[in-house]
């Protein structure tokens, strides 16, 4: 990568807060490089074209880490490169593939998973805090509760000497776009002998309001033709106002109810998601009947015998593992998928990806 901040004249001229307010397709291009993907923040960042891509990367990526010296060859690509995990919210997945990751391809990590642990706790500021990253590593992969934060990162560590990239491990309740990466990877395996995501109907199933990954897919699922939404949902954590203009606009058919039983019929993906009850105000969820929006071994006898089942991950009790022996059953591997995944977005962004599709 070259030096970023030659060419970003306009970008450097704003302040935070007119940055942070213009429309999202105005200020993409300030997370590029001459085009190439910079900064990691938004699902709106994917096109077809680089989605393909990296799909077809994280296979090869997965074939050549299959024995030593395919795996010894990778970590040769990037050991000269240092990441930072900076994780304060609460993670298991999205921290431990991408600690995997940065090892795949040979980089040292350091975390800060609290900022208990960090100079936070002597009132250093946020913004001084994820600077400082950038003094010592070479790229910031973050899960901040602030919406807006990872965004922030970038915009201020692109108007710096030492500009790294930044990517977004969860961002408050707004998006987890490396999660809807991984969804969309194992959508396209699963349906590789099946037509490919296009003319798909999905039913999204649980808190839609105030879960992020069903966002980030949403806007992800965008770059297919013809895929079809079945949002099922309490009243209280239905899809958000936001995400269902954004379909409108795109001509893109959805659909709402809170009837889980009659929406997974026949439908060719179901994408579960527990209660984010951290985002409650007056535990509000404790009000809300999530039972009916559980899948168990009695829900598999309705759907048909190529329809999958995916979460996010982690699970409580809306999806029965009585269920996961079924073939249908595809988070393990989901969750799996998304080690190589991120191994190809970080291989991408630093432009190993040429060196692996070669090998
Ligand atoms: N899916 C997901 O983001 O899981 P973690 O919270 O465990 O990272």
């Amino acid at each position: 990568m070259k030096n970023k901040t030659k060419s970003l004249p306009d970008f450097k001229k704003l302040t935070w807060e007119e940055f942070y307010k213009k429309p999202l397709d105005k200020k993409l291009n300030s997370f590029t490089e001459n085009g190439h993907l910079f900064d990691s923040l938004f699902s709106q960042q994917f096109n077809r074209k680089l989605l393909d891509h990296l799909f077809t990367l994280a296979t090869r990526i997965r074939t050549i880490a299959k024995n030593k010296e395919g795996l010894d060859w990778l970590q040769t690509l990037l050991s000269h490169k240092r990441a930072m995990l900076y994780f304060i919210q609460p993670s298991t997945r999205t921290f431990l593939s991408f600690q995997s990751a940065c090892y795949i391809l040979g980089m040292n990590v350091s975390e800060i998973r609290s900022t208990s642990t960090s100079s936070e706790l002597k009132g250093e500021s946020p913004e001084d805090t994820v600077r400082t990253f950038s003094s010592y590593t070479d790229l910031i992969v973050m899960r901040h509760f602030e919406e807006g934060f990872a965004e922030k990162t970038a915009w201020l560590l692109n108007r710096t000497k030492r500009p790294i990239p930044v990517i977004n491990g969860g961002s408050g309740k707004d998006q987890h776009p490396t999660q809807a990466l991984l969804d969309l990877y194992t959508l396209n395996w699963a349906f590789n002998d099946k037509g490919g995501i296009d003319n798909k109907k999905i039913v999204m199933a649980g808190d839609l309001k105030r879960g992020r990954t069903v966002r980030s897919l949403t806007y992800l699922l965008r770059n297919y033709k013809n895929v079809e939404f079945v949002f099922v949902a309490p009243d209280y954590l239905r899809m958000s106002d936001d995400i269902k203009q954004f379909l409108k606009r795109h001509k893109t058919k959805f659909s709402e109810t809170d009837n889980l039983i009659k929406s997974i019929k026949d439908v060719d993906a179901i994408y579960m998601t527990r209660i984010q009850d951290e985002y409650d105000i007056n535990n509000e969820s404790k009000d809300i009947d999530y039972s009916k929006f559980h899948l168990t071994k009695d829900s598999l006898k309705l759907m048909r015998k190529n329809t999958i089942i995916l979460h996010p991950l982690p699970r409580r009790a809306e999806i029965d593992p009585a269920v996961d022996d079924d073939p249908r059953a595809m988070y393990w591997r989901q969750e799996r998928n998304g080690m190589w995944i991120r191994t190809a977005l970080i291989a991408h962004i630093f432009g190993v990806d040429n060196s692996i599709m070669k090998r």
